[in-house]
């Protein structure tokens, strides 16, 4: 190879691990989820602002552009609780997996949420944004669904 070539290779290099060190920082920074801190008193309103907001909008309206996010407001797919709970574990189609084990989210970088911190975000979503279904869900109830690999 080039002299030139391999300091564009360098360069490309460079990027991706700055690219990568925002990536971590972008979390690491927000304490709420920083594994380390042992932090467990967050809602599943803030697991919503943090994490799923981000692609289905922080009215549960949903958005289409590069990707279909559908709307999670007055979703009559929320009827099944379990059906919430294992999207979010599994994810589906186009939505990323949060129930991955510890080690492999470590390795990857790649967020994941506690059986506890599922059943909050899933009860508010089912008694939020215009759905009105009874029922709390407990971490011990998540924690029997099929987790993935
Ligand atoms: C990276 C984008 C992304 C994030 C972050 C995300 N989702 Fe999704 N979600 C999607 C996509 C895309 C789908 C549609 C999957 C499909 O094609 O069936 C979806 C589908 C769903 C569904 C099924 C809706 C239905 O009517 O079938 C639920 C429930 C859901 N998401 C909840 C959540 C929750 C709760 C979070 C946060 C813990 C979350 N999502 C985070 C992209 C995302």
């Amino acid at each position: 190879m080039t002299a030139t070539g391999n300091r564009l290779k360098m360069l490309r290099i460079a990027a991706l691990v700055t690219a990568l060190s925002y990536a971590a920082a972008a979390r690491a920074d927000d304490p709420a989820f920083n594994a380390a801190a042992g932090i467990t008193a967050v809602t599943g309103a803030q697991v919503y602002q943090h994490i799923c907001q981000g692609c289905h909008m922080p009215d549960a309206q949903g958005a289409v552009g590069a990707g279909h996010y559908p709307k999670l407001a007055g979703d009559p797919a929320l009827v099944s609780w379990e059906y919430v709970a294992l999207t979010i574990l599994n994810g589906r189609n186009g939505m990323p997996a949060f129930g991955q084990p510890v080690s492999q989210a470590t390795e990857f970088g790649a967020v994941r949420l506690s059986d506890s911190r599922i059943a909050d975000v899933v009860n508010y979503l089912r008694n939020h944004f215009g759905n009105r279904w009874k029922g709390n869900v407990t971490a011990a109830q998540v924690a029997s669904l099929p987790h993935p690999p």
